[in-house]
């Protein structure tokens, strides 16, 4: 079967970013840091990013680029019994994508209400009331919440549009205008927040080191965590887009490059919501930490609210933030879909686009759950225990069986090697992605675990964490081995045949 290519390095570099940048460094990032010792962070976050970020960035980047397939067909190429460990991580993005898509919905609805403010003065009441209709129970669903519904038909109508057109003219062309014109939204964004009057009080809260902080190992686990989602390992997203990589192509280098870009984005960004949120406090004379957020509420409660009371053209920068949101969030999603769509293309031998048509309805279907009233509740804990068991768990499993069970190591650095710049130092990665992130993500899954046996999540009934959160992480995994179980399709089955003999 052709395999499609990147018509360009940069077009292969700005995708990997493009997935990098999302939603995470917006309202992830800058509250994580906040969080957890300030200024002080960043080194526990440095060192996330060079012992596991980067090392697996490199890794995939390899898999991806030797074995020449999406997670599963090179992982199959690899070794027959573990096609599975390549249909988890699709299982995962393919759930990803369906809450992911919901919450670009809500910025596209929110960029249109910012212009003329539309959420008025009480902007925690009207989210959840007016915008999302939340109900006070959990379930029954409470049916289709429209205005969700109607934005999230547009996201994937935008999704499709972009997907339809294949990896070099539809992937890469997105990037290559979405990725410059984030960058053009967030320098206007930042520059207007550390402007504002009471910025720097703001930013004084973010970056002031609590050094105490370092002795936590809270803070240390929530470093590898930022790293992991932020960097978009794990979930066989950058295999698949390093696939499509011409023969000779400098991996190494460009793992550095998207890992830098990427956190240079998300520091760029801290910059931004907390002179903002510096500006907020000032405004309604109370403390940094009373209106500091993260996530859905800093998004779409405290963003609004700081527009509110912004000195002149509230409605204009809101509706850019809104913008850079839906941006960002569009340059992961469609990495996401594409791991679906490039791994279902690979197996049945079908073509690029029937995958992505395929796709996108089942995905379009499935996330209409999270468009009805009580949509919210099930996005958190789906989103919870993805987060908390998808990806740290995948990522465990590709590192152990890279370093020891394939062993094939040696060989990957190798051929990094062969193709890039620069060499790779080998104690680095050994020490790095081979014993420190396994003994780490061992330990976060631990704690996660332990967390939630000790309370139930976020206060909810057992019986819709168990629906929603322990049943979909469980079915994701027999799923994964179900689908190994299904005959490849002819073209690739034959081409394996031939690989093989
Ligand atoms: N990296 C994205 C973010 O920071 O928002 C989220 C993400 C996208 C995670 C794609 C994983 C992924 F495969």
């Amino acid at each position: 079967m052709q395999r499609e290519t990147w018509a360009t390095r940069t077009g292969f570099v700005l995708a990997a970013v493009g997935s990098a940048i999302g939603l995470g460094n917006i309202w992830r990032f800058p509250y994580v840091t906040y969080e957890n010792g300030g200024g002080a962070f960043l080194l526990p976050y440095l060192i996330a990013l060079f012992t596991a970020g980067i090392p697996l960035l490199i890794f995939e980047f390899a898999i991806g680029h030797k074995y020449r397939g999406s997670a599963p067909l090179a992982l199959r190429r690899i070794s027959e019994k573990w096609e599975w460990l390549g249909w988890w991580p699709v299982l995962v993005s393919f759930v990803i994508t369906l809450y992911y898509t919901v919450v670009i919905a809500w910025a596209v609805s929110y960029a249109w209400f910012a212009l003329t403010q539309a959420w008025g003065a009480d902007t925690k009441g009207f989210f959840f009331g007016s915008y999302l209709g939340l109900p006070d129970t959990f379930w029954p669903t409470g049916g289709l919440q429209p205005s969700v519904a109607i934005a999230l038909i547009l996201v994937w109508i935008a999704s499709f549009l972009i997907m339809v057109r294949g990896v070099s003219e539809g992937i890469e062309r997105a990037n290559k205008i979405f990725m410059p014109l984030l960058l053009v939204l967030m320098l206007i964004i930042t520059l207007r927040g550390i402007t504002l009057p009471g910025a720097v009080e703001g930013l004084n809260h973010l970056f002031t080191p609590d050094w105490s902080k370092l002795f936590d190992g809270k803070v240390w686990l929530a470093a590898y965590g930022q790293i992991f989602f932020s960097l978009s390992v794990g979930l066989g997203v950058m295999i698949t887009y390093a696939s499509y990589l011409p023969k000779k192509a400098d991996l190494t280098n460009n793992a550095f490059i998207t890992a830098l870009a990427n956190s240079g984005f998300s520091l760029l960004a801290a910059l931004g919501v907390f002179g903002a949120i510096g500006f907020m406090a000032q405004a309604q004379g109370v403390p940094v930490n009373e209106v500091a957020a993260g996530g859905v509420g800093l998004a779409f409660i405290v963003f609004p609210q700081i527009l509110n009371s912004f000195p002149a053209l509230g409605g204009l920068f809101g509706f850019l933030f809104f913008v850079a949101l839906v941006v960002a969030g569009m340059s992961s999603l469609i990495s996401l879909v594409n791991v679906v769509a490039q791994s279902v293309a690979d197996k049945f031998g079908i073509s690029y686009k029937q995958a992505v048509i395929g796709v996108h309805v089942v995905a379009f279907l499935g996330s209409l759950l999270f468009a009805t009233k009580a949509g919210l509740i099930y996005l958190d804990i789906v989103d919870h225990f993805i987060n908390n068991y998808g990806i740290a768990l995948i990522g465990l499993a590709e590192v152990v069986a890279v370093f020891w069970i394939w062993k094939i190591f040696g060989p990957l650095a190798d051929h990094a090697d062969s193709v890039s710049d620069f060499r790779v130092s080998r104690p680095w990665l050994l020490l790095s992605a081979g014993i420190l992130t396994p003994i780490l993500l061992t330990v976060m899954a631990w704690k996660a675990l332990a967390a939630d046996l000790a309370q139930p999540y976020g206060g909810y009934p057992m019986g819709l964490l168990i629906g929603f959160g322990w049943l979909t992480v469980l079915l994701v995994i027999v799923a994964a081995f179900l689908i190994q179980r299904l005959p490849w399709g002819r073209s690739v089955a034959v081409e394996m045949e031939r690989r093989e003999a």
